[in-house]
């Protein structure tokens, strides 16, 4: 009898180039101020879980509950997190914050309702749309110029929104920034319950404010609906596991919610997600990890004062005393006089193996988090130091170089001609960038970091727009 042929197998099949990816970022030993906030450190004081995860890799057998329908140990954590932020009901989410704020859009706002929407929103929230069928109606939150940041909303610019808008059916907003910047949620909760207008409060950036009387105010005690925690980024948790939460007195119904998470989440979750959030919330709420945030706020404040009083060239985000309150510290957003943040950071990145969080032309974000040891901060303080007295020895003086690298398509008002959800589903083609003004955007173009779309389907592509497209080309709606 003749033997099966065996498959022939190609050299490169055989390949592992994540795999090889991961080992060779690891062996480089960087100091990581970037998400995930573990930094690469097991916070947890049980570590079995996470010293054989292929063995603790489960799924929804007997006695581990079911993540759509929990009645046992899934329900009883969730329950625990919920005391743990001090709200009604907490959610754990397997992919993402992302998640949290889709199923949020689909709770507070049906096809064709009006969602107002500051212009900073992340890409999630144009998702949320798109399954939804919403009508956004964007507007723009106060904006930095001096760092091209996007600053905090007023209630006077929800105001003006509301009198234009009498039958907004809610507001989402992202509070704190990607660079820490808070709003006054509880002044804009009350006015959203004047009007009858759902909040949702995308905290992703925020899940550690709950926890510590030294940060600012939770959206979680501050009158938010829904509150979006992305427990990956600053608690501990592993990547893409996150929190949702409905804070005492929410408008939106737990059933709902847990019927919109069904829709959107996998029917197999991952059980190390979980147990990460699990174990990550056992720890923030713990001595150890209540101590630990002390400590992480701190090191923060100690390397800040070093820095605000050794810098004289490189500068770094402070805000204004009123806007303090409302600011996360952790972020160090520095803004070199001569390099667009892009080539600073890879600079330091190369030379002194400090990974950054993410850069654009105005500056470098850093990320101070649970993960990072004593000597981090140290090295953080001295290498940036050290950058700007060689900057001052080289006797290179300021230019005007950062008010061209400002930003401007983030900060332009979208001209929507269709809705996300009608261009979303219209024949589309490409086109080069050569033609794309006046046409309107089939895709979303987003640079990633921060993740807030330049361009999202439905707008009307313009002039702004164009330096920002991808060189390949841009998806336009197809014109009839
Ligand atoms: C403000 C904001 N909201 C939501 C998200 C989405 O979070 P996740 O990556 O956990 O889905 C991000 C991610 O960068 C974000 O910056």
């Amino acid at each position: 009898m003749q033997p099966a042929p065996t498959k022939k197998v190609e050299t490169h099949q055989l390949e592992t180039p994540l795999v090889d990816a991961l080992k060779t970022y690891d062996r480089h030993d960087r100091r990581r101020f970037h998400v995930p906030a573990h930094a690469g450190q097991c916070l947890y004081e049980d570590s079995t879980v996470w010293n054989h995860p292929f063995r603790y890799d489960l799924t929804e057998l007997d006695g581990l509950d079911v993540l759509s329908e929990p009645d046992g140990v899934i329900l009883e954590t969730q329950q625990r997190m919920a005391s743990l932020f001090g709200v009604a009901h907490s959610f754990m989410l397997i992919n993402g914050a992302s998640v949290g704020l889709m199923a949020a859009m689909l709770c507070v706002a049906q096809p064709g309702a009006k969602v107002l929407i500051p212009r900073n929103a992340h890409r999630a929230v144009l998702s949320g749309l798109i399954v939804s069928g919403a009508q956004p109606v964007w507007f723009l939150p106060s904006h930095l110029p001096d760092w091209d940041l996007w600053g905090p909303l007023t209630v006077a610019q929800v105001q003006v929104q509301f009198q234009q808008h009498p039958d907004a059916q809610a507001l989402f907003l992202t509070s704190p920034t990607y660079e820490g910047l808070g709003s006054n949620i509880q002044a804009i909760a009350n006015l959203c319950k004047a009007h009858g207008v759902a909040l949702v409060v995308d905290e992703a950036h925020g899940s550690l404010w709950p926890l510590s009387d030294q940060l600012p105010a939770s959206a979680c005690h501050s009158g938010a609906d829904v509150v979006i925690h992305s427990l990956h980024k600053s608690g501990g948790s592993l990547t893409q596991s996150a929190l949702a939460h409905l804070p005492q007195g929410s408008c939106v119904d737990p059933t709902l919610f847990q019927q919109a998470l069904n829709t959107l989440q996998s029917t197999s979750p991952s059980y190390l997600l979980m147990a990460s959030l699990d174990a990550a919330c056992g720890f923030l709420g713990s001595t150890a990890g209540q101590a630990r945030i002390e400590w992480l706020l701190s090191q923060v404040h100690t390397v800040r004062s070093a820095l605000h009083a050794n810098l004289s060239q490189i500068r770094l985000y402070q805000p204004q005393r009123t806007a303090a309150q409302f600011w996360d510290p952790c972020k160090f957003y520095l803004s070199h006089p001569l390099e667009t943040g892009e080539d600073w950071g890879a600079h330091v990145e190369e030379a002194h193996q400090l990974a950054y969080e993410s850069a654009k032309p105005g500056g470098v974000l850093y990320l101070a988090n649970l993960g990072l040891t004593e000597a981090d901060f140290e090295a953080f303080q001295t290498i940036v130091v050290a950058e700007d007295e060689a900057l001052r020895a080289a006797e290179r003086s300021p230019s005007a170089h950062r008010k061209e690298a400002v930003d401007c398509a983030e900060i332009c008002l979208p001209q929507m001609a269709l809705s996300p959800r009608e261009a979303f589903f219209r024949k589309g083609h490409k086109v080069s960038i050569a033609s794309a003004l006046n046409r309107i955007a089939k895709e979303t173009v987003v640079h990633c970091p921060p993740g807030i779309p330049v361009l999202m389907p439905g707008e009307r592509i313009q002039a702004a727009h164009l330096p920002l497209l991808p060189e390949s080309g841009v998806w336009v709606v197809a014109e009839p």
